[in-house]
């Protein structure tokens, strides 16, 4: 599959509670030794205690090598990964974490963006904010959250180089400052671009203001850090084009788990169809898209599967496997 194997073995150097519910990691390697680079918008995979996998977007400065800095709300509603990282991760703590990887870049060449991020979805945009004030681009970054008790980076954010490109709003302080995608984005341009991370619901608010503001598809950028997947459905064939095998999908199966239990296995990192990492090419059939990778163009052309939550609209798929 696409993603690097390549694992890192780094250390918790600072650990900050800075909301009752988000843990700010700041991660080293042990010897000192410079970081890989990322670029912004990047996410690492951090593999937690019995193999849970979470990506968690890096919230440093993109220029600064010495260190990883995560950003991490505690949500009990989600699979344990969150809890993992609040009950394990303390200060002194090793942990396997993969190279960065970026399923949000920058677009290049922009003459203004716009940085909107809600709740713990701030964390790309303040690494975004560092990128585009060092090239001394146009931006502006809003970081909606409910109340100042449950926002991470306040200090951060009003402190930093970048801080008067910042509007900051809560929705529960009652002083009628709300963020309004359809009135406040500015005026649509094929090089003004709008980058949106946060819970679902105010993601897809934005993404529909931006569309009725007349932002273009392509100048909509969007990174989901979790969803409620439909994983249900009717079961159907997948046939493995390089092996010739088939298998069975069953009624509210996987594809990923009817594939692991013939021995294949399929790197998988989310499995809620957010980070691309099981992204597959589909060499016929139909696919049952249900994931939100994919942007609706992408959807559309059939060609390529998320394995871990779509599903097939046609009795057999034939994967590129
Ligand atoms: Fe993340 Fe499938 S594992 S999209």
């Amino acid at each position: 599959m696409n993603a690097s194997t390549e694992l890192l073995q780094l250390q918790i150097a600072r650990r900050e509670l800075q909301t009752d519910h988000i843990v700010v990691l700041e991660l080293r390697s042990p010897d000192g030794a410079p970081l890989p680079a990322f670029d912004a918008g990047a996410h690492v995979d951090v593999h937690l205690a019995a193999g849970l996998v979470r990506q968690y977007s890096l919230c440093g400065d993109p220029a600064d090598a010495s260190r990883y800095r995560l950003g991490v709300l505690l949500d009990p509603a989600t699979r344990g990964g969150s809890q993992a990282v609040h009950r394990d991760l303390q200060l002194g703590s090793t942990l396997q974490v993969g190279v960065p990887r970026n399923l949000f870049p920058l677009a290049a060449g922009a003459s203004h963006s716009v940085l909107v991020g809600g709740g713990i979805g701030i964390t790309p945009m303040i690494a975004m904010a560092h990128a585009l004030h060092r090239a001394g681009a146009s931006f502006e970054l809003h970081y909606c959250s409910r109340a100042p008790e449950q926002a991470a980076f306040l200090d951060e954010l009003r402190e930093a180089p970048f801080g008067g490109h910042v509007w900051i709003y809560h929705d529960e302080r009652g002083d009628g400052r709300r963020f309004a995608p359809s009135t406040q984005l500015p005026a649509p341009a094929p090089d003004v671009h709008v980058y949106v991370c946060g819970p679902a619901g105010f993601m897809d608010w934005v993404i529909e203001g931006a569309r009725v503001a007349g932002h273009a598809e392509v100048c909509i950028h969007r990174e989901y850090f979790s969803v409620e997947v439909d994983t249900g459905g009717a079961g159907f064939e997948v046939e493995l084009a390089q092996s010739g095998r088939v298998v069975q999908v069953a009624e509210g199966q996987s594809i990923t788990a009817a594939l692991a239990a013939i021995g294949v296995k399929v790197q998988v990192s989310c499995e809620e169809g957010v980070c691309g990492t099981c992204l597959t090419t589909v060499l016929a059939g139909v696919p049952d898209h249900r994931d939100v990778f994919l942007t609706d163009e992408e959807k559309a052309d059939n060609d390529q599967i998320l394995l871990c939550c779509s599903r097939a609209c046609s009795p057999r798929l034939v994967l590129d496997l």
